[in-house]
């Protein structure tokens, strides 16, 4: 792949306000590497030189298209994919009716192998890029969607999920089993093609790890500086029975605390019923947070506070978290934490929400310095989406609405990492 020039409406959003600037007639200029080389205003006065006079005479790219960086989805669960919409009840009971008879499944490779094409088509599909990934228990088909990533070159953090307790027998790894296998995962696929892939390490919630588990868990991340991933205070039943197996821990987040898993390099979901010293905490330890709404609202677990994450600045990105959140789309997502704002008297609005779609989702997963903007020396994970009103002028605002509160509109055309195309629209027939 040599130099590429996308020529269209650019969608850039700001380093670190949750802002945006459009340019109506740009040139995205790509280089071998699929990294951003350059980014110019066509509409600017001034832009004449010989380069710029050349991108002029350039068709748009996906003709009605608005493009910007890629979509991060910062929570998501890879064996969930076929019980999306498993309507079972809470989270607890949920887990044990639909979640883990289905997770049992994945000790099959083939079901696995088969699972892992749908997976990554969903997601690029809505124009998700990168994601951080929860797969099963499984070393086998932690690999097999390791490999499906690489083979599409899609960008993600994928966890072997550590359980060694509160499930069935079969989606349990003893600690030494789960570590040697860990070790043998970070080997082959951590900061994998220049960081395109990379290891998380997962334990799914302190319910399903014992003390000797999580420890082993926070010793590894310590050992190769991996980031980490987890649940946290998503449901009232399971914050009380957490703290009944886990009596000396004085909340939920001190759990996590007290194994070495609370850092700049963790990442907690839901986070629905934290109290206040525990948000200053996951501040203070520059965490960051995945704001799980669809999922909040399926299981009924409540709207998390926006308002607490803002008010500290925390990393904060989105994340459909499917199965339990009921689409791939972080539109969607965006949307539906629209509506939880609206409950927890915090205020937002769509742009900001596509920002922490985007940009938000980047920094949060430790990734600020290779996506989530439109400049050069960034990665070219890009989203070409035909909006569902395509008059030109229309206030980026408004622009932004209908991209977010137009549920019933798809309107991607095309997906790309480091410039080479991940998913693009069936041509019309
Ligand atoms: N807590 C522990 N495991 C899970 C899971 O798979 N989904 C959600 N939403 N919460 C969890
Ligand atoms: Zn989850």
């Amino acid at each position: 792949m040599g130099e590429q020039v996308i020529r269209g409406r650019l969608m850039c959003p700001h380093e670190r306000e949750r802002a945006w600037t459009l340019i109506e007639d740009g040139a995205l200029v790509i280089d071998a590497q699929g990294r951003i080389e350059r980014v110019v205003d066509l509409g600017e006065a001034g832009v004449d030189d010989a380069a710029a006079q050349g991108y002029r005479a350039l068709p748009e790219t996906c003709p009605g298209a608005v493009w910007m960086p890629g979509f991060v989805d910062t929570h998501i669960h890879f064996p969930q994919t076929m019980i999306l919409g498993s309507a079972s009840g809470e989270l607890l009971p949920w887990l044990e009716r639909s979640v883990f008879p289905e997770e049992g499944k994945f000790a099959d490779v083939a079901y696995a192998e088969g699972v892992a094409r749908t997976f990554c088509e969903a997601m690029a599909e809505q124009g998700t890029t990168c994601a951080s990934i929860f797969s099963s228990s499984h070393p086998g088909a932690t690999e097999i969607l390791f490999r499906e990533l690489e083979r599409r070159g899609m960008r993600g953090d994928v966890g072997l999920t550590l359980m060694n307790r509160g499930a069935p027998a079969g989606l349990l790894r003893d600690t030494a089993e789960a570590m040697a296998a860990s070790e043998t995962l970070v080997t082959t696929w951590h900061n994998a093609d220049g960081g395109r892939l990379r290891f998380r390490v997962t334990p799914r919630f302190a319910l399903s790890c014992t003390a000797e588990l999580m420890a082993a868990a926070g010793a590894l991340a310590e050992r190769h500086g991996l980031p980490i991933q987890t649940h946290i205070s998503e449901n009232p039943h399971e914050i009380t029975a957490t703290l009944e197996v886990f009596p000396e821990a004085t909340d939920y987040l001190n759990v996590y605390e007290r194994f070495g898993l609370v850092g700049e390099r963790s990442l907690f979901a839901h986070g629905v019923w934290l109290k206040p010293r525990e948000w200053d905490a996951l501040a203070h330890a520059q965490c960051s947070v995945a704001h799980c709404p669809d999922s909040n609202f399926f299981l009924g677990s409540g709207p998390m506070p926006l308002k607490e994450a803002r008010a500290r600045d925390l990393k904060l990105g989105l994340g459909t978290d499917i199965g339990a959140g009921r689409s791939f789309s972080l539109r969607r997502c965006c949307s539906r934490a629209y509506d939880a704002s609206r409950l927890t008297d915090s205020t937002t609005d769509a742009a900001e929400l596509l920002w922490d779609a985007t940009r938000g989702g980047a920094v949060a997963l430790g990734r600020g310095d290779q996506i989530g903007l439109l400049t050069p020396g960034l990665d070219a994970d890009l989203v070409a989406i035909v909006p569902p009103v395509t008059t030109p002028e229309l206030p980026l605002a408004t622009l932004c609405e209908h991209l977010v509160f137009r549920e019933d509109h798809h309107g991607v055309v095309e997906t790309r990492v480091r410039g080479k195309v991940v998913w693009t629209s069936p041509p019309l027939r």
